[in-house]
């Protein structure tokens, strides 16, 4: 069952920075691109880099390991060597606390 999960607050994270959460067993990366909040796997598709160490460019993020970018939005591989996308979480804003809803 899928269900809106607290994660971690507003101020926790920074316009612009990526931390990741561990959510119900899954390593889930949390952007703040201007003020919005989303919510990506943290793991490359391509071959496992963590991608809260990469950068984050406006709404892509850039693996560490190998350049290649997505989009934090929709979890879409932009650039080779990564062809699958992501999976993306939808995320609420309540008051101070961001939610992400996964499968528990
Ligand atoms: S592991 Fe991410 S681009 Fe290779």
């Amino acid at each position: 069952m899928a269900e809106f999960t607290k994660v971690t607050k507003t101020g926790d994270i920074e316009p612009g920075k990526v931390k990741v959460y561990d959510v119900a067993g899954k390593q889930i990366a949390i952007c703040n691109v201007d003020g919005t909040f989303y919510a990506i796997d943290d793991v490359c598709t391509h071959d496992g880099g963590s991608l809260d160490q990469g950068e984050l460019m406006g709404d892509q993020i850039e693996c560490p390991r190998h350049g290649a970018l997505f989009d934090v939005k929709t979890g879409k591989a932009l650039t080779l060597p990564a062809v699958a996308p992501v999976q993306s979480y939808p995320v609420q804003v309540d008051g101070d606390d961001i939610k992400v809803e996964v499968d528990v």
